[in-house]
């Protein structure tokens, strides 16, 4: 990468220092004009990525996988409209509470564990007509997500304990419940996809396409392991291509905020 494109990508993406984009940008050049060359170098890369994959750990793979996903997401970023990367999750619903312009808005948030994020919903969000659903087994997750986060982590235990007469709770697993449940009216859905695994955010977001409406907003918890969250939000995007548009994102892409239009 010439210094010239790097400091381009820095600027785009609101990132100082050039000479890291540079030599991130060298390593991942090397790979792929190796794989690009014809014939036997070509070869050659395989055999070497294969020597290479036997040596690596399960650990370091992962994070393999999951820097790619960092590049794929940056990839779509620039080509959908670079976005204000903000701290955490809760600036993230800050600037999603602002283009709350409903008068029945209606929150649903897949995946509660002990309530965090609905009880901040429902503490920020003060419109005597929004209802707040969670939905959830409330006994943890259904598969295995990450070597340390197997099957039952976020196991609450019960149901949260949230003094808000406008949140309720839908108890059981999505493709169990979804089916059978309809929406109480609204005249803006906001949804949050926070169940960490694949099938269950691609049950959800399945359940969802017939919802969608102008100003539907979606926000994804955990874009940061590839083969989970961030699959099902790329199938779903390929679903809506030009309907959906970021809007923000919290701690460089891990966090992602979109507008259905
Ligand atoms: C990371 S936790 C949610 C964190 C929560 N939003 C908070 O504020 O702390 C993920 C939750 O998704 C739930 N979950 C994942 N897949 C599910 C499924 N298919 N059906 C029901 N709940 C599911 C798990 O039980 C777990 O409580």
């Amino acid at each position: 990468m010439t210094p010239w494109l790097a400091k381009r990508c820095c600027k785009r993406s609101n990132f100082v220092d050039a000479g890291y984009v540079t030599q991130l940008s060298d390593v991942i050049g090397v790979v792929t004009d190796m794989y690009s060359t014809r014939f036997h170098l070509s070869q050659q890369a395989r055999r070497g990525m294969l020597a290479l994959g036997a040596c690596l750990s399960e650990r370091r793979l992962a994070w393999l996988r999951n820097g790619l996903g960092s590049l794929e997401q940056g990839h779509w970023l620039a080509r959908h409209g670079w976005v204000p990367n903000v701290k955490d999750r809760f600036a993230v619903f800050t600037a999603a509470l602002d283009l709350v312009k409903g008068h029945r808005p209606l929150y649903l948030e897949f995946g509660v564990y002990k309530g965090r994020t609905i009880r901040w919903w429902s503490n920020n969000l003060n419109c005597d007509q929004a209802r707040f659903v969670g939905f959830d087994t409330f006994t943890g997750l259904p598969e295995d997500w990450r070597h340390d986060a197997r099957r039952g982590s976020f196991n609450a235990g019960q149901i949260p304990l949230i003094d808000d007469p406008r949140v309720s709770f839908v108890r059981g697993l999505f493709h169990e419940i979804l089916p059978d449940w309809t929406p109480p009216d609204h005249d803006q859905l906001i949804v949050s996809v926070d169940c960490d695994l694949y099938t269950s955010s691609r049950e959800v977001l399945d359940w969802l396409d017939p919802h969608l409406s102008p100003g539907t907003l979606v926000y994804f918890d955990d874009l940061f392991e590839r083969d989970h969250e961030p699959r099902a939000m790329t199938e779903w995007l390929q679903r809506h291509r030009h309907r959906v548009h970021p809007l923000v994102m919290g701690r460089w892409g891990h966090h992602l905020l979109l507008e259905y239009r």
